[in-house]
């Protein structure tokens, strides 16, 4: 050993990482072998690294560290005396091609509230590494490229950590003196510090069996409190088929002889794919039709199943560095989504997919936080967790696998896992494995650098004998000089009487405009476009709204058909809102009791055709954002609808009653309309209306219409609402995520006193902050009401529970000062308030680099 330096101080400033500067690793670390003496206060981290020099240079040994006290250090068995303490790395010269690093660090799981490295959650330890978190529990290269074969042995005391649980196989376990055990685990697979995991708790494990494709036995255990151990049950049903699944369309087996999943009360996101030992947030493992929704077991299903999928798409082939994100994100979305599409109702599921992008993705993708898919600098890597990543990465491989087909496809992600397994790849690896079978990936690789929703244009236009349609492209965001996108766009020709003149069409949009011939023709005929949701674009420009009415009647592609009521009930609310008048809504009220009239056939789809779109919807086609003229513009709508389909949306109401326990799509759908119906019997408040909520909120055994009634009787001003409330909170209020529906429906009310009932909930001695999910609950909950939130009170009071998480957890705090960011868009009186609190944060002192990175990108 030569000399030690202390690294730079953390910087201050906050830095630059460019995906431009990136340079292999100087140093590998082949091997691992950590020891931990795991204690609640303080634990003591025995690490040996093993490392190699990578290439001929001469450069040092840089390990990050963040927040660890260095007690010990040895090179080459020789002991090393201690740097002053130090905040954040080692730098290390070293000789040699071959070095052993040996550190005895102390770390601190109880007041670690970042939920970062190793911490406490409800008396259990749990650590949580992805994206630089194992830099707080150990001296390491903690980047996503060195990849280590990592052996671990755990030891605490057998009473208060009787499971004691790691990545890979089991190994040797027993007693050690004082009280205390210790258990080996030993993972034969290398991989990225950022999937090491340790759990060390009082948890009982739901188990059950699995047999791969090749015969190989796994033993599977859901590992939870005792008393939640009948709630794993659905975990562990999605589990399994989520393993079938993935072999049979993806031809993916699991590769080791134990599959762990431990749940937690406290965890940043939704879950972790550790390898073999997956950590979860508690709300996507436990439920059960008595305590959950259709809708959260859904998500189980869903989480459960991406989690498992990371197992190839993230961990046997994992990403180069964090530019890659998406590359396991979108696709491993990608391959969730799919499989909730196998599970059942896929039509109406890539209606919610859809849904759930353009009120959460575009907006983003149109914000001052817009970013590629794949972004070429970040400050804060954290921060780029995002709708933009996730969904739309996932849209990407959804239209490589549309422009293939599905044969090509499956082709090429054999080829990809094949070729990549083992490895730390790149999005270009990926496009390289897709343009062996075919996709024109020179082209389709603009998707990745490109921020923006992009918008097409589509025009028909009458020729002799034929139709024609012009389509043209075009992205400002990411402005005129940025390339042209290769859109697939599906498209198929209605005539007015409502019967489809042409075989659907998939179209090609490769140029800047196109022009696509229907020969044969003739008649004035109707567009439907973007069928099944083929492109993640806009399409303007509005079509007439008699045109929108025929085909909410009578399009045969399921997307197409929502999208035109959708946007029937958009043109009349922004006709409405522009007039700032109430208007006749009759065109939009007979399209809704015509699309009533078939919910025998598919509840699901109708619930979800029409409801009326969400304020944030509606302002996002506005240039100025005037939350209250929204809000007023809407609900006249909600009464026109209710005043002219009261009888059917009674009907609906009152259809046939479903077991709690029924979760075929049918009953699913039911609840669901029956749901969307309640909200809409409400729109006047009147007492028929708040009586039967109540009624279905006290009488129902589903969770799913009890939390339906309570979020429709949330915005009431009947004194039923309280009761509810009161009953609710009574019934489950030590049922943390029950308790976390209960402060989220109250954030939501549409009440003009919401903003006071929120601030009298955040004194509630049921609201910890340090708590994700509950803040989560309270505080998004209550940004993501527009008509509330949107004012310089509640502005203000975002901002100082920002400014005190910030304190406490950054990446939750960062997460909710992005309501604060889009002050462009609101009306003037507004976007200074929200700027002003903007300002107010930028200047608070000690600020997290994750606020620091939000707000400078949100002052812009
Ligand atoms: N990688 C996790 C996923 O499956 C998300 C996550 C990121 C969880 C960071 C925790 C921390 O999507
Ligand atoms: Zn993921």
């Amino acid at each position: 050993m030569d000399a030690i330096t202390r690294s730079p101080a953390a910087p201050t400033g906050p830095d630059v990482t460019r995906l431009a500067d990136y340079r292999p690793p100087d140093w590998l670390v082949p091997t691992a072998t950590l020891r931990f003496e795991l204690a609640p206060e303080r634990t003591l981290v025995h690490a040996r690294l093993e490392l190699l020099r990578n290439g001929q240079h001469d450069r040092p040994l840089r390990l990050d560290g963040d927040s660890l006290e260095l007690l010990a250090l040895a090179i080459d068995g020789a002991p090393q005396p201690l740097p002053a303490p130090s905040g954040s790395g080692l730098t290390l010269a070293l000789r040699g091609d071959r070095a052993v690093i040996e550190t005895v660090t102390a770390i601190h799981p109880v007041t670690n509230t970042r939920l970062m490295g190793l911490y406490a959650s409800g008396g259990n330890l749990c650590t949580q590494c992805e994206p630089e978190g194992f830099r707080r529990i150990t001296f390491f290269p903690d980047r996503p490229d060195i990849l280590t074969r990592f052996r671990v042995r755990l030891e605490a005391d057998r009473a208060a950590f009787p499971v004691l649980l790691a990545n890979g196989n089991p190994g040797a376990a027993g007693e050690l003196p004082g009280g205390r055990h210790f258990a080996e685990w030993d993972d034969p697979f290398p991989k990225p510090s950022y999937l090491f995991a340790a759990v060390a708790g009082r948890l009982e494990p739901c188990r059950d069996r699995f047999t791969t494709m090749s015969g190989r036995h796994v033993d599977l255990a859901i590992w939870v409190a005792a008393e939640d151990v009948p709630r794993t049950a659905h975990a562990m049903e999605s589990l399994k088929a989520a393993m079938r699944w993935d072999e049979e369309h993806y031809g993916r087996e699991y590769d080791l002889d134990v599959f762990n999943i431990v749940a937690v009360h406290d965890f940043n996101f939704g879950a972790m794919e550790n390898k073999g030992l997956n950590i979860f947030n508690a709300r996507y493992i436990l439920a059960d039709p008595e305590t959950a929704t259709d809708f959260d077991l859904d998500a189980v299903s869903a989480v459960v199943a991406h989690e498992y999928f990371h197992n190839w798409s993230g961990n046997r082939v994992t990403c180069r560095d964090w530019f890659q994100l998406s590359l396991k994100e979108g696709f491993t979305v990608f391959r969730e989504q799919q499989f909730t599409h196998w599970l059942g109702s896929p039509a109406v599921r890539r209606i919610e997919e859809a849904r759930a992008l353009r009120a959460f993705q575009f907006p983003e993708d149109a914000g001052p936080l817009a970013h590629p898919v794949q972004p070429d600098h970040y400050l804060e890597i954290s921060n780029f967790y995002t709708a933009t990543v996730y969904n739309k990465g996932a849209e990407l491989i959804g239209m490589m696998r549309r422009l293939m087909g599905e044969a090509a496809f499956r082709r090429a992600s054999d080829r990809y896992f094949t070729a990549n397994d083992g490895k730390a790849a790149t999005i270009e690896d990926f496009l390289a494995a897709m343009a062996a079978e075919g996709l024109e990936a020179a082209r389709f690789r603009h998707w990745y650098h490109q921020a923006g929703t992009p918008r097409v244009e589509a025009r028909l236009r009458q020729e002799a004998g034929a139709t024609i349609l012009e389509l043209a492209q075009s992205n400002p965001v990411a402005g005129a000089s940025a390339p042209p996108l290769l859109i697939p766009i599906e498209v198929a020709l209605f005539g007015r009487d409502g019967t489809r003149l042409t075989e659907p069409r998939l179209v090609t949009l490769a140029e800047r405009m196109a022009e696509v011939h229907f020969e044969g023709v003739e008649a004035p005929a109707l567009l439907s476009i973007n069928r099944g949701f083929s492109a993640p674009v806009l399409i303007s420009p509005d079509p007439d709204p008699a045109d929108l009415a025929i085909l909410a009647a009578h399009d045969d592609d399921p997307f197409a058909r929502y999208d035109a009521l959708q946007r029937l009930m958009l043109l009349a609310l922004l006709a409405s809102i522009e007039a700032g008048a109430p208007r006749s809504h009759a065109e939009v009220v007979e399209a809704v009791g015509n699309t009533l009239k078939e919910r025998w056939r598919d509840p699901a789809f109708v619930a979800e055709a029409i409801l009326v779109p969400s304020e944030s919807l509606i302002g996002d086609r506005m240039d100025q954002v005037d939350p209250l003229a929204i809000r007023a513009a809407r609900e006249a709508l909600r009464v026109a609808i209710l005043d002219g389909c009261a009888p059917a949306l009674w009907d609906a109401f009152h259809a046939e009653e479903t077991e709690a326990r029924d979760l075929s799509p049918r009953a699913k759908g039911l609840r669901r309309l029956k749901g969307v119906a309640i909200a809409a019997l409400l729109a006047r408040d009147d007492a028929e209306a708040t009586s039967a909520a109540f009624r279905m909120f006290t009488s129902s055994r589903s969770m799913t219409d009890r939390m339906a009634a309570l979020t429709a009787l949330a915005s009431s001003s009947a004194a039923e609402r309280q009761e509810a409330l009161a009953l609710f909170r009574a019934r489950h209020g030590d049922d943390p995520m029950l308790l976390d529906k209960w402060f989220a429906v109250q954030a939501g009310s549409g009440r003009a006193d919401t903003l006071q009932a929120v601030e009298v909930l955040a004194q509630d001695p049921a609201f910890d902050i340090r708590n994700p999910n509950r803040a989560r609950a309270l505080l998004l909950g209550f940004t993501a009401n527009q008509a509330r939130f949107n004012c310089p009170e509640g502005y203000r009071f975002i901002a100082d529970q920002v400014l005190a998480l910030d304190a406490l957890n950054p990446s939750v705090a960062s997460r909710v000062a992005q309501a604060l960011t889009r002050w462009k868009r609101m009306i003037p009186p507004l976007a200074a308030a929200m700027r002003t609190e903007l300002e107010r944060i930028a200047a608070a002192p000690k600020l997290s680099r994750d606020l620091v990175d939000v707000v400078s990108r949100g002052l812009g």
